[in-house]
């Protein structure tokens, strides 16, 4: 006769379970191993031996909330499934970040900073002009990856970023932007290239459970913005276990004792999603040479695109980081070239509270501080990277996409053993560099601000409270950064665009241009813009204009009021001459009145349309108009 218990201890065995290790297991756990698959008891196994017996403690007998045990190991497959190596390394890489963290070890003990190689443009020299052709010939080479699975806490929008507008002449949003300058990008190159081939710039966006179904909504109900569905890619990040102590025990959510709490594990993601996926080898194999990772809000990134992604092609980067000049103290990180006293020495952003202390302590007396260009020699890391698919590609097969993290655990008190709220591991994408040999060509490119970066991070009440002099990073100083930067190239170009005006909206000063827009199929790069305008062209302060279509020209303009001109591929339009209206105004509107939609508020102004001069052709030929 066989007793209860010994035809337990037969399943157990057949389980692979012995005694030895069911002594260390906790009975709770013991009790409701029969409810558990093979590969279930695996991971309870792992999780033992990994000292995380606490998270069975709760658990109930056999027969009462089986579904949520069977539940809890479904979380705890998906967690060591979507790390490099497993919960194990999670839980190992916590543990030992977590004692540097304690023992208050600085991650560049050991390392001397000095200033790094790289290409300085300025828009509208004649190599920024030659870069630029350069770009738009390789970009038919080039795969774009977008990460957009952050929370976007600070802005605080209820929608997801990327469907904000990112200015409000137009209403265009992020995304869509995003899209139609990789098509025109994808157009201008297939052209240059004369070969009959029309190649197709592959789009992976990585999203995450916060905003994975929104993106996907976004893209389906505008029927991809015009790209195929083909070209887009959509990888979702998972969030990581948080961690409730020095011993890297995994947090429990404090809704559901049968479920871990996690939160996001950073951008960094973006490297193991690619790889996991095999997306990499199938760009690979499709002729791609060029991977240029972007972020969610920055309206000026693709005025940047062409000139860096030809300088990565002509100086021959590995990596390529965009950047713009930083002015000392700049709550910007800064790019730095590390070296250790063992040999190592790596290319990499330092965060500029991490900066001034480690200069400091290398030989630099003055810390952070400006050199005589009235700039930190450093360049400011504005976190958009070309990097070439190749080496990119050896690399990860050597590490699996896995970057290295870190922790910033709020500790309760000096002797930093406990902590406030649970913590967890982060990864940034632009840390990909801390892995490479020294021999990668690891450089960066700077570019001027007003063309390169204005992202929309910050709420209006957080953007009011910037210390002067650093930028407010919110949707009114990002829209207004796309008009600024669009006059400023038309004057470049030789219009005359009268100067701004300074005005205050949600608290924050900023410069109001006329605001003009384009589709990125009209200016994609400067030579373009330079071709379609001429003559003695003027824009007022108070004007608008749009200009949809590829064939639009301006001859001797003289604008004052708002002119919005549509034209459809095969036309060919010539506007000339004197525009004058009342033209559109922009008026200011509260951003705690809840009565105007949020995007608008977001921005503190509203546009009235009070009169404008509106012309489209969607027929082919030429047109011409002269008001
Ligand atoms: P941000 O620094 O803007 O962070 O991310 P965030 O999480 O979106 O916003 P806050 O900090 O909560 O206010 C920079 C870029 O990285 C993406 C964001 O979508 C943005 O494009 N990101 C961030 C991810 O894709 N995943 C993450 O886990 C975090």
């Amino acid at each position: 006769m066989t007793s209860a218990s010994d035809s337990t201890a037969e399943e157990l065995s057949k389980l692979g379970i012995n005694g030895e290790w069911t002594a260390k297991a906790p009975p709770s756990l013991q009790k409701n191993l029969q409810l558990l698959s093979p590969d279930q008891v695996e991971l309870a196994k792992m999780l033992v031996d990994m000292g995380q017996t606490h998270l069975f403690d709760h658990w109930a007998d056999p027969g009462t909330d089986d579904e949520e045990k069977k539940a809890f190991f479904s979380q705890v497959t998906k967690l060591d499934h979507s790390y490099p190596g497993g919960l194990v390394s999670y839980i190992k890489n916590a543990r030992e970040l977590l004692a540097n963290s304690k023992a208050g070890k600085n991650p560049f003990d050991g390392f001397t900073p000095s200033v790094p190689s790289g290409e300085v443009l300025k828009f509208g020299e004649d190599n920024f002009l030659n870069f630029e052709v350069e770009g738009v010939k390789e970009a038919r080479r080039a795969a774009f990856v977008l990460v957009a699975g952050g929370l976007g806490e600070r802005l605080g929008y209820n929608g997801i970023k990327v469907a904000l507008p990112a200015e409000t002449t137009t209403w265009t949003c992020f995304l869509l932007q995003y899209i139609e300058s990789i098509l025109a990008l994808q157009e201008a190159s297939n052209r240059i290239a004369r070969d009959g081939c029309q190649r197709e710039i592959p789009f992976a966006i990585m999203t995450s459970d916060d905003t994975h179904t929104r993106i996907l909504q976004l893209l389906e109900s505008k029927n991809y913005f015009g790209m195929k569905q083909s070209q887009v890619t959509l990888l979702k990040q998972e969030k990581v276990a948080c961690l409730d102590d020095n011993d890297a025990r995994l947090a429990q959510d404090p809704q559901n004792k049968y479920r871990i709490q996690t939160k996001p594990h950073g951008h960094g993601d973006v490297h193991s999603l690619l790889y996991s996926s095999g997306i990499l080898d199938i760009w690979h194999a499709g002729g791609i040479k060029w991977v240029l990772f972007f972020q969610d809000t920055n309206g000026l990134l693709f005025k940047a695109i062409p000139a860096s992604l030809g300088v990565s092609s002509i100086r021959q980067f590995h990596v390529n980081s965009l950047a713009v000049p930083r002015r000392a103290k700049e709550a910007m990180g800064g790019i730095t070239r590390l070296t250790h006293a063992d040999g190592r020495s790596m290319v990499i952003n330092v965060e500029y509270n991490q900066l001034d202390p480690l200069l400091r302590s290398s030989g630099y007396p003055d810390g952070d501080a400006n050199c005589e260009t009235g700039y930190s020699p450093f360049p400011g890391n504005i976190n958009q990277l070309i990097l070439e698919l190749d080496p990119y590609i050896e690399e990860l097969r050597k590490t699996g996409g896995a970057i290295k993290e870190f922790i910033n655990p709020k500790y309760k008190d000096a002797s930093r053993t406990s902590f406030k709220s649970s913590t967890r591991l982060e990864c940034m994408m632009q840390d990909y560099p801390k892995t490479l040999p020294p021999t990668a060509r690891v450089r960066f490119t700077v570019m001027d601000k007003w063309l390169a970066y204005a992202p929309v991070k910050n709420n209006p009440e957080d953007a009011a409270k910037v210390p002067k002099g650093n930028p407010y990073h919110s949707a009114t100083s990002g829209e207004m950064a796309i008009y600024r930067a669009n006059s400023l190239i038309l004057r470049e170009a030789g219009v005359k665009v009268d100067d701004p005006v300074i005005q205050v909206f949600n608290g924050q000063e900023v410069e109001v241009w006329p605001r003009i827009v384009w589709k990125p199929k009209w200016g994609l790069i400067f030579s373009h813009v330079k071709k379609k305008v001429s003559g003695s062209c003027s824009i007022t302060q108070k004007s608008s204009m749009v200009i949809d279509g590829n064939g639009i020209f301006i001859h001797s303009l003289s604008l004052d009021g708002t002119l919005l001109v549509k034209s459809s591929d095969e036309a060919e339009v010539k506007v000339e001459g004197k525009v004058q209206n009342k033209g559109w105004a922009m008026e200011k509107v509260d951003y705690k009145d809840t009565s105007v939609p949020e995007e608008i508020r977001i921005r503190g102004f509203r546009i009235n349309k009070l009169e404008q001069l509106e012309a489209t052709h969607n027929e082919s030929g030429k047109f011409s108009l002269k008001p």
